[in-house]
C-alpha cells in the first residue's frame, strides 16, 4: 500500500496566537514568506501525495483562496512581465495535485478534525500533517516516514525527545526499539505530566496512519481538555494493529507558539537565498 493522500487539519482556534489568529487560521501566518500551510503541503507533495485534504474550520476562506487561481493577480503580474512572481504564484499549486475542502462544524478536537475526512480517505493508508509544526529535513521528514511505511506497512507517528518538564505539551509514547530510528509501541498517553509520562519521546505533528483508526476514533469518549483526541484513537488502535514511533532526522519549529513561530522566522531567514546574508548583518549590529 502507498501513501497517496494527506490530511491538513486547519480548524483549531490558535487561541495561543490570538490576537493574530482572531480573523485568520494560524497556518496562514507566514514564516518569513510563506505561510506555514504552504511549507506543510509542499513537505507532502515531496514526499509523493497528491490529494490535499484540508479540514477547515470558522475563517474557512483563506486556505481554499491560498490554493486556488488568482485571476487578476496573475493577469497584472503576466501584463507587467513580472514571470517569476508568475511561476512563483503558479507553484503553489501544480497542476497533478488535488485539493478537497471539508469543514469541521464545531472545533471537537484533532481526533474530530482527522474524523471529518474519512468520506474523502476511505479505505487506505493517509499522512496527517499538523502545519503549526514547522519542519524542517532533508529529505523532508514525511519523505522519511513515506520510506518507513514501505518497508513495516504499518501506522507511524514522528517523535522527538521532549524536556521533562514539557511533558504536558504532547502525546507521550514508549515501547521496544526495533531498529535505529523505529519503535514498535506499547503505550501513548496525551499530555501527561512529568510523574505520570512513559517516557520522554513526544509526538511531532506528522503521522502516517492506517485506515483502521477512522473506527477507534468515532468510539472515544472526549479525552483531555473535552476535545476528541487523535491520541486516544491512536492507544485504541495499538490493541489492534503494529504503531510505530520513527525518531525523525530534522528539526521542529512549534509554531503554534509565539517563541517557536519567532525563531522559526529567525533562523529560516538567516537561510533565505536572498536575504539570509543582509538579515545576518542586522542581527549582528543589534545590541541585545
Ligand atoms: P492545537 O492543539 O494546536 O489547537 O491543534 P489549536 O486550537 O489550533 O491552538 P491553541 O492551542 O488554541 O492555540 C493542533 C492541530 O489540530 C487542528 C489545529 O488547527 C492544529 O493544526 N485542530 C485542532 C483542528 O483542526 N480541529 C480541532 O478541533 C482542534
Amino acid at each position: 500500500m502507498k501513501v497517496r493522500k494527506a490530511i491538513f487539519p486547519v480548524a483549531g482556534l490558535g487561541t495561543r496566537f490570538l490576537p493574530a489568529t482572531k480573523a485568520q487560521p494560524k497556518e496562514m501566518l507566514p514564516v518569513v514568506d510563506k505561510p506555514l500551510i504552504q511549507y506543510a503541503v509542499e513537505e507532502a507533495y515531496a514526499a509523493g501525495i497528491r490529494q490535499m485534504i484540508f479540514v477547515n474550520g470558522r475563517n474557512k476562506r483563506a486556505i481554499p483562496d491560498h490554493f486556488d487561481t488568482a485571476y487578476e493577480l496573475e493577469a497584472e503580474l503576466l501584463a507587467s512581465g513580472k514571470n517569476e512572481l508568475l511561476s512563483m504564484v503558479h507553484s503553489i499549486k501544480p497542476d497533478d495535485m488535488e485539493c478537497i475542502y471539508i469543514r469541521q462544524p464545531k472545533a471537537l478536537g484533532l481526533g474530530h478534525a482527522v474524523l471529518c475526512a474519512q468520506c474523502v480517505v476511505v479505505n487506505e493508508p493517509f499522512a496527517v500533517l499538523l502545519a503549526d509544526d514547522l519542519m524542517v529535513g532533508k529529505p523532508p521528514v514525511l519523505k522519511q516516514m513515506v520510506d518507513q511505511f514501505a518497508e513495516w506497512q504499518a501506522s507511524i507517528l514522528a517523535v522527538q525527545e521532549v524536556p521533562t518538564e514539557h511533558t504536558k505539551r504532547y502525546g507521550i509514547c514508549a515501547g521496544t526499539p526495533v531498529s535505529d530510528r523505529m519503535m514498535d509501541l506499547t503505550h501513548i498517553v496525551e499530555k501527561p505530566s512529568p510523574e505520570e509520562a512513559p517516557s520522554r519521546l513526544g509526538v511531532a505533528g506528522r503521522y502516517i496512519l492506517t485506515p483502521g483508526v477512522f473506527r477507534e476514533i468515532a468510539n472515544q469518549p472526549r479525552g483531555v481538555g473535552g476535545e476528541i483526541q487523535l491520541t486516544d484513537g491512536i492507544a485504541a488502535l495499538m490493541r489492534r494493529e503494529k504503531v510505530f514511533a520513527y525518531r525523525y532526522d530534522g528539526k521542529r519549529y512549534d509554531c503554534g507558539s509565539k517563541e517557536g513561530f519567532l525563531e522559526a522566522n529567525v533562523e529560516l531567514a538567516l537561510q533565505h537565498p536572498q536575504l539570509g546574508e543582509s538579515f545576518r548583518n542586522y542581527l549582528r549590529q543589534l545590541d541585545v
